[in-house]
């Protein structure tokens, strides 16, 4: 057996942006919508920078267009994930993408993806749980409207709420009453930080958002001090290292400061992020984390027990994952 193929924990996924190429494309086709700009003359999803990423991504997302289209879409990542041997999985959605934050489309979505979520369960044993994201550079009124989706749906399926998007956009601080309405409905806390935007961001969302894990969040190893405080703080930082390289953080996994982090006692997971837009799946993952750092079966035993203690679902569902 190969560290590839442990079973594995993944906490960072983006719905939409698990997507296969073939699967937007056969969903334009089937609605005749001409998506070829956002593709290569291979297949695959085309993009040259961060921003360039996001609006391609909402490009692709134009074809998902209700519940129906989130249920198969559903079927697909969870195939995928079970055959790169993930058993338990967080995923972001976005009420903006399903239904533009109206609470009764909202619903309907839900209802598709957790049918779909029991399906893939029953067939191949992965568990999957949902973390509402609202998206940064849709602006904080969007936010509150994904933060009042969540709210109404929360239970032990919808854990958590987060946020994702153009870190360049506004500050962590301008979403304060759509985390604090989610942290009163009962749910918990993650936004991204740290990947495209400083240290400083990293700082914010833990002590003004109060976040207890942060999306990324490897910046924070250009402050010291900071990678103290997370180590202190005991914060979980959901770390994507192939996301990291092709959107050009960092030129190749031997210089990610995953293992920097690790040692310097912060809880460190291994993700996905959008896999297909960057070319990856966990086991790739796994592989090449080996292959860089020399990771063996025990640090990846250890990664994942932290990933399951930093899971949002409940002790029922984490007893019956491990
Ligand atoms: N970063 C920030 N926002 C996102 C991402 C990402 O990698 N994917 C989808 N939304
Ligand atoms: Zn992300």
């Amino acid at each position: 057996m190969t560290v590839a193929d442990l079973p594995k924990v993944e906490l960072h996924l983006h719905h939409e942006g698990a997507a296969p190429p073939a699967f937007i494309r056969q969903l334009a086709h089937e609605k005749r919508v001409d998506l070829s700009g956002i593709f290569t003359s291979d297949g695959a999803y085309d993009f040259r920078d961060f921003t360039h990423f996001l609006s391609v991504y909402e490009a692709a997302s134009t074809v998902l267009t209700g519940p129906e289209e989130f249920r198969r879409l559903t079927i697909a990542i969870l195939e995928e994930s079970a055959a790169n041997g993930v058993v338990y999985s967080e995923t972001f959605l976005s009420p903006d993408f399903c239904g533009g934050g109206d609470l009764h489309a909202w619903r309907d979505y839900l209802a598709a993806i957790q049918d779909a979520a029991g399906e893939a369960e029953a067939k191949h044993g992965i568990v999957l749980r949902g973390v509402v994201t609202c998206v940064r550079h849709f602006g904080p009124d969007k936010a509150k409207a994904a933060a009042l989706c969540a709210a109404e749906t929360t239970g032990d399926w919808v854990v958590g709420f987060g946020m994702g998007g153009n870190e360049g956009v506004g500050k962590q601080g301008d979403f304060g009453w759509s985390f604090d309405c989610a942290r009163e409905a009962g749910l918990r806390l993650t936004t991204h930080a740290g990947e495209f935007a400083g240290p400083d961001s990293v700082r914010d969302a833990v002590r003004i958002l109060g976040v207890e894990r942060i999306g990324h969040g490897v910046r924070a190893i250009e402050d010291p001090d900071l990678v103290h405080e997370l180590a202190d703080r005991g914060t979980t930082l959901e770390v994507c290292p192939g996301s990291n390289i092709v959107l050009g953080l960092y030129p190749n996994f031997a210089a990610h400061p995953i293992a920097r982090l690790r040692d310097a006692g912060v809880k460190v997971t291994v993700s996905t992020d959008d896999p297909p837009f960057f070319h990856t799946t966990m086991r790739r993952e796994y592989e090449m984390l080996h292959e860089a750092f020399g990771w063996a079966k025990e640090d990846f035993a250890a990664l994942n027990a932290t990933a399951l203690d930093a899971a949002f679902c409940d002790g029922n569902t984490r007893d019956r994952v491990k």
